[in-house]
């Protein structure tokens, strides 16, 4: 009989203090999160600096209740793993140390995890997906489309070369003065729009970087736009018809990135079959619908891990650490916390954490 592995993860990357247990068999034994809406909220956007000191407070008792809701005691694990990067420098800090601290007293193995891998693994968790497999993933912090083609191996084929889609949701939803994160009341007040033709014809917003061979991203353009909008209406703005007007302009700039970058996977890896979305933005219905339409006309298995699982979270962490216990391929307590670490070494050039 073989011998059951079983990995404590820790994430604390951004805004999300969380702890999550996985075994080999790829039962989710814990998966503890807390999230720092409420620090954050006053600011309109995440402050490191408190998101730090938010997880300093948390992470020992989320740890602890993790634990116990696996029944387990430190000494049961097989390796501990935590988010060394990328991700804002001083939340990165206290989960590592948490996490080499306690592979240390219990003299196991500690696992370094590059979130963005963490992510890019979680459908081999949640679907069993075989690689290599196409990932886009758009959360608050990244926007990339990825070929996973096997752990620690990665091919980017375009990102953002400014902000990412859900700084975009969240500062556009912050000019309307809607709630933080902004990216669900921006869905929320989209539906409430009669008529999203109209809306996009009274708020017209630009697509950039569309119809560019290259595949990267661009948002910095599409927030400019909304707060014109928002400054030139004063208050006779439809809010409604605005948030429309940018939800249906996020669908096609991420349809049409998407789309080029499918054909590109089954060409380059024509024994790929799976297309995944992931990270909080993932959540955004439209978005989801288009995707799953797009890979449907593209021949491609559409996956879209559950929600809890699409936004950051310790499970995903412990998996990613599982994927490389199986190899082989331990860290030591030297490995530093990183604020930038690109998955792929060769993708050119770089703006954001990723
Ligand atoms: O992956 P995630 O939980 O963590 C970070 O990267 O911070 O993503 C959070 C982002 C936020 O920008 C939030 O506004 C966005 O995901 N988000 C959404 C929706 N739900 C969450 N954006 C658009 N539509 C949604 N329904």
């Amino acid at each position: 009989m073989t011998e059951e592995i079983i990995i404590l993860g820790i994430e604390t990357s951004c805004d999300e203090t969380a702890a999550g247990i996985v075994n080999s068999k790829g039962e989710i034994l814990a998966n503890r999160l807390l999230t720092q809406v409420d620090e954050h909220k006053m600011y309109g956007g995440v402050v490191p600096e408190i998101a730090a000191r938010a997880h300093l407070d948390y992470l020992d008792k989320l740890i602890e209740k993790a634990m116990v809701d696996a029944g387990l005691n430190f000494s049961d694990l097989s390796a501990v793993a935590a988010t060394c990067g990328p991700g804002l420098i001083g939340g990165v800090m206290v989960g590592m140390m948490s996490g080499k601290a306690i592979a240390a007293s219990q003299n196991l193995p500690f696992i370094g995890i590059n979130h963005l891998e963490a992510h890019a693994l979680t459908p081999r968790l949640t679907d069993s997906l075989e690689f290599p497999f196409l990932l886009l993933l758009i959360s608050g912090m990244n926007t990339q489309l990825l070929v996973v083609e096997g752990v620690g191996s990665y091919k980017c084929l375009g990102k953002t070369i400014d902000d990412a889609i859900g700084e975009c949701f969240d500062k556009s939803g912050r000019l309307m003065d809607l709630g933080y994160p902004a990216g669900p009341y921006i869905q929320k007040t989209a539906e409430q729009c009669a008529d999203p033709a109209a809306a996009r014809a009274k708020y017209p917003l630009p697509t950039p970087m569309k119809g560019r061979k290259e595949l990267d991203f661009s948002f910095s353009g599409l927030k400019t736009a909304v707060r014109n909008h928002v400054q030139k209406e004063g208050d006779d703005l439809d809010k409604a018809a605005l948030c429309s007007s940018l939800q249906q302009t996020m669908v096609d700039i991420v349809c049409e990135r998407t789309e080029k970058a499918m054909k590109i996977f089954k060409r380059e890896y024509p024994a790929g079959t799976g297309f995944v979305i992931s990270g909080g933005v993932a959540a955004n219905r439209p978005i989801r619908e288009g995707l799953s339409i797009l890979a449907k006309q593209n021949a491609l298995d559409f996956f879209a891990p559950p929600l809890n699982l699409c936004g950051d979270n310790g499970v995903m962490i412990a998996w990613a650490g599982m994927e490389r216990y199986k190899l082989g391929q331990y860290d030591t307590l030297d490995i530093p916390a990183r604020p930038r670490w690109p998955l792929d070494p060769n993708e050119g050039r770089v703006a954001t954490s990723g």
